[in-house]
């Protein structure tokens, strides 16, 4: 029995481990959640990385401050219906987030606006983002 216990010791671990692998596991397709979006749109730093977050290059308006980093949060939506022929306001903000230079907003530069949060920010978080732009008439 003393050399058993080890064992049922490291078969008890290993299933406690697996069976927390599987409950934190995605529980089916996102739900975009533009509530959740906005906090993340606000939030000083983002990502696994901990670059800054959205808002800290991107002003509300006008009344906010300048727009001398980022395009103006306000009007995002609209802006994005027309930005490229062919792309639904939606596919152009995911785009945007996921490849910013693939279009590149006039009087600014290619490799303004932060490249990696594809790598960094989930499936989810990404999805909470679009979302939450989609409100921004
Ligand atoms: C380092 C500054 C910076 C950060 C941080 C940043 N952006 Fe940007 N963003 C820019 C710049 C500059 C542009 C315009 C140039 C371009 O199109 O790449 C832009 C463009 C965009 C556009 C297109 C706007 C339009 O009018 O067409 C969207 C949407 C956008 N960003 C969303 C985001 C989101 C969401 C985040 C956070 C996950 C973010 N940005 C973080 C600088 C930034």
């Amino acid at each position: 029995m003393r050399k058993l216990f080890p064992i049922i010791l490291a078969l008890v671990v290993i299933s406690a481990f697996i069976l927390g692998a599987c409950s934190s596991a995605p529980s089916g397709p996102v739900v975009p959640n533009a509530e959740n979006g906005k906090k993340l749109y606000d939030a000083s730093t983002l990502g696994s990385s901990s670059a800054a977050g959205c808002a800290s290059c991107h002003n509300f308006n006008e009344a906010a401050g300048k727009n001398d980093k980022a395009p103006y949060t306000e009007g995002t939506a609209t802006r994005a219906e027309t930005r490229v022929a062919g792309m639904t306001a939606e596919e152009y903000i995911k785009e945007s987030i996921l490849k910013p230079n693939a279009y590149v907003v006039e009087n600014y530069k290619e490799g303004d606006m932060y490249q990696t949060w594809e790598k960094e920010l989930s499936e989810q978080q990404i999805a909470d983002l679009v979302a939450y732009l989609l409100t921004e008439k």
